[in-house]
């Protein structure tokens, strides 16, 4: 809901207000952000505002007739430059008169039903519930417009917002950084929440105290990147998962983009988030108009749980569109991490078969299917099917895979070209160099130009006749290196080349993809390097990582939930030892954890043992019942006082199913109690709580086999080896009955091994061990 009173413009979601108001002179001062106030007037605005009965020491006056004014003090919504703000500038551009100073200053406002769509950019959707604002700025010298957009999306806690500069003069105007929004909050000893990493350690959470000066979240590798997530909260001091006022920021933009706090010698702190302005101009022509990508806000007063809850309902609502939007996403496997680019058709079969038999949904094919793509150096760029390895072609194996009952999925990495390609060799114009420089590769390949129209069309052309030429339901689409040697002859200015490239990546996504819109797509970047709301947009999940080893994906997955719901991210269960980190892990962990998101699998299968091929079908039965409640329930990361374990849990709009994961990094000696801290459970209601049955393997226990088999059995061979193969112990099954109230007090669980005693009762996790508790209400 927006409500206007004299100037004073108050934009309320269910549980947050933000208000802002016009100063005499004509810029929008930030008055408030945080918990929902109800019905405040005019009246509210002095009560509000940061006073200014003084003049600050070393301030510029705005104007002699109030000395007290000075924009250096005040919150402000957007700012200009040269006026007297020496904090982090939202806008730098050369105007027309050769300065870089402007000064926006207010002319009126509009008030708009449903969000007011971008023209060049994707942005947020919504009817019901959803209103945006728009304030109007004029620069004094009348040479630009400066459009401040506003959307309130009341239901799920979150306003978005952006701006769009318009040149109102007869020359260019040229643009060094347009921040899509600028918020002066006034300070609550912020920590800064960013999500950091690199290839298969993605989105790892780090914390830092937000000091004076600035502190930047920001990528400059030509997508939103691995390195630091768009997404971040300011967390107040005090804050808990739980408790505490928590603000959280994000960008719908997938590039070079940069999030900023700065804490000013005043303690108010300024928060910026936009396209990153390194190596970014762009020249905004007369008439012409530049928009700025759509940021979204959200506050939660129940810590960084809640502010997470609110991002996670916002893109499950207003994110992700499509037939795919809140629907169940199908078990897939994927042949990549057994096959790489050795396969035929009789080895896809044979693992299609086996995925059927366990109760896989999908079978995607990844790369190596096309051109001479024996290996990660040629191919890229071809789209003609390798007919030794595929000599039915793709419509020949797809139509197979249909027949056993299964979709079938496929892998593409349409942005890249090898020099060792057929489309390399024709078109090298259309491979990102710059003229008389030899580029710089990255995983072998180049990028392909798509600031130029006729590489769009030729992406465009050859993969919609690859999706047409078969049944095809599910895309993977790959981006594997970080750009390098910006440069495109299709413009003047290469300021534009990175932002541009963006643009032209979404124009080709909506031209392949809006016509087919029975396809699934999942987006992938060497794993999550672009992990991003611009790229949901268009595929509503995203593979997090290349790293499936469960221990790692609890950090990598920990860390994304921070930001995203389930529903977007893609978890496989790979083999062990794991292939990137060499630690061994129970399938049930590498299960338990993948869980918590769009289930796969990527292990060989035609090498399960039975007891293997078992689990997994009970696993993937399991996971069927409870998928919705993984990828759409509400989400909490459980307190876990112990730095050796992890919990979550995800509990179903009605919160009578629930599943909670109990995970055990290291195992410790002897350690003390294991307690279970439920959460999102009604008080009054009673539940059960199960673990979910699963298999112990014998050979994990080697010599300790002696305590419990009834024969001592060399732990080195054969018959504990081969028994291994077919038999399997059941870990133990806790059961608990009560209230909510008095589930979500905590439940001391079972004791671990201890190395002293040993029954039914004993829970065995040891290093990597891990449960999965069920919660039911008793009436469900
Ligand atoms: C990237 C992806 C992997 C796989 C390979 C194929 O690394 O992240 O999942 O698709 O490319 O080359």
């Amino acid at each position: 809901m927006i409500s206007v009173n004299e100037n004073c413009f108050f934009l309320h979601t269910r549980h947050t207000t933000y208000a802002f108001c016009i100063t005499k002179y004509g810029h929008p001062e930030h008055l408030y952000y945080g918990e929902r106030l109800d019905e405040p007037d005019a009246a509210a605005a002095p009560l509000l505002a940061l006073k200014r009965t003084a003049q600050v020491g070393s301030t510029i006056a705005y104007s002699q007739e109030d000395l007290n004014y000075s924009l250096d003090i005040l919150p402000l919504e957007y700012s200009s430059a040269g006026c007297g703000d020496f904090r982090n500038s939202p806008i730098e551009a050369l105007m027309p008169d050769g300065s870089y100073s402007c000064d926006f200053l207010y002319t009126g406002y509009k008030i708009m039903e449903g969000c007011h769509p971008m023209k060049t950019l994707p942005c947020a959707t919504g009817t019901e519930d959803v209103a945006a604002l728009c304030i109007s700025l004029n620069d004094t010298r009348n040479e630009a417009e400066l459009d401040l957009y506003y959307t309130v999306y009341e239901k799920t806690d979150v306003i978005t917002r952006r701006c769009v500069l318009k040149n109102r003069s007869s020359s260019s105007i040229l643009l060094r950084n347009l921040a899509s929004m600028n918020l002066d909050l006034i300070s609550q000893n912020f920590t800064m929440i960013t999500f950091d990493g690199g290839w298969a350690k993605e989105a790892h959470i780090h914390k830092r105290r937000i000091s004076y000066g600035i502190t930047v979240n920001s990528s400059v590798t030509g997508s939103s990147s691995n390195r630091h997530n768009p997404g971040f909260f300011l967390a107040a001091d005090g804050y808990t998962e739980q408790t505490g006022n928590v603000y959280g920021f994000n960008l719908i933009y997938s590039g070079n983009h940069q999030g900023l706090a700065e804490l000013s010698g005043h303690d108010t702190v300024r928060v910026q988030l936009g396209i990153n302005p390194h190596c970014f101009s762009f020249e905004v022509k007369p008439d012409e108009e530049f928009e700025a990508p759509e940021a979204v806000m959200t506050f939660s007063s129940r810590g960084l749980g809640g502010a997470s809850r609110h991002f996670h309902s916002f893109i499950n609502e207003h994110i992700v569109r499509g037939r795919w939007k809140k629907r169940p996403r199908p078990v897939l496997y994927n042949n990549w991490e057994a096959c790489f680019f050795k396969f035929d058709e009789k080895k896809l079969l044979s693992l299609a078969k086996e995925a059927k038999g366990l109760g896989a949904e999908l079978f995607v094919l990844d790369d190596g299917w096309f051109g001479s793509r024996d290996s990660d150096t040629s191919g890229l760029g071809d789209y003609d099917v390798n007919k030794k390895k595929l000599p039915g072609g793709l419509t020949g194996l797809a139509s197979k895979i249909n027949s056993m009952g299964m979709k079938f999925g496929l892998w593409f990495e349409p942005e890249m070209v090898n020099e060792d390609s057929r489309l390399y060799r024709t078109h090298p114009e259309y491979a990102v160099v710059i003229p008389g420089k030899k580029p710089n590769l990255g995983r072998n390949q180049l990028v392909l130009d798509l600031c130029n129209p006729e590489v769009r069309d030729y992406i465009v052309e050859h993969v919609g006749q690859i999706l047409d030429s078969a049944s095809i339901s599910y895309v993977k689409w790959d981006m594997n290196r970080h750009i390098t040697d910006a440069y495109s002859p299709c413009m003047k200015n290469q300021g534009e080349f990175y932002h541009r490239y963006i643009c032209g990546l979404y124009e080709v996504l909506d031209r392949i993809f809006s016509p087919r819109p029975h396809i699934l797509l999942e987006s992938c970047s060497s794993g999550g390097n672009r992990f991003d709301l611009g790229m949901l947009c268009y595929s509503p999940q995203i593979w997090a990582s290349d790293d499936t080893d469960p221990i790692e994906r609890l950090k990598i997955q920990g860390g994304l939930s921070c930001l995203y719901p389930l529903s977007c991210i893609g978890a496989h269960v790979s083999a062990s030892p794991h292939q990137q980190t060499l630690r061994s892990t129970q399938l049930s962990t590498r299960f338990n954890v993948a869980a918590f998101g769009c289930l796969g699998y990527e292990l060989d299968l035609d090498n399960l043992t039975l007891a293997e091929r078992r689990e997994i079908k009970k696993q993937i039965t399991f996971y069927k019942k409870y998928r919705m409640v993984f990828q759409y329930g509400t989400f909490y990361r459980l307190p876990s006082p112990k730095d050796n374990k992890v919990c979550w849990q995800c509990v179903s709009p009605d919160r009578k199913h629930s599943a909670a994961g109990f995970f055990q990094t290291l195992s410790g000696a002897s350690e003390g109690p294991d307690v279970l801290m439920l959460s999102g459970l009604k008080r009054d209601i009673s539940y059960t709580v199960s673990t979910k049955p699963q298999n112990l393997y014998i050979e994990q226990f080697g010599e300790l086999t002696k305590h419990v088999l009834p024969v001592e059995l060399n732990p080195n061979g054969l018959i504990l080896h081969t028994a291994n193969k077919y038999y399997t112990l059941t870990d133990c099954v806790e059961h608990y009955r009560g209230k909510g109230a008095l589930i979500m007090a905590g439940i001391p669980l079972n004791n671990q091994f201890m190395g002293s005693y040993y029954n039914e009762n004993t829970r065995l996790l040891g290093d990597c061990g891990s449960s999965l508790y069920i919660i039911e209400a008793e009436d469900a």
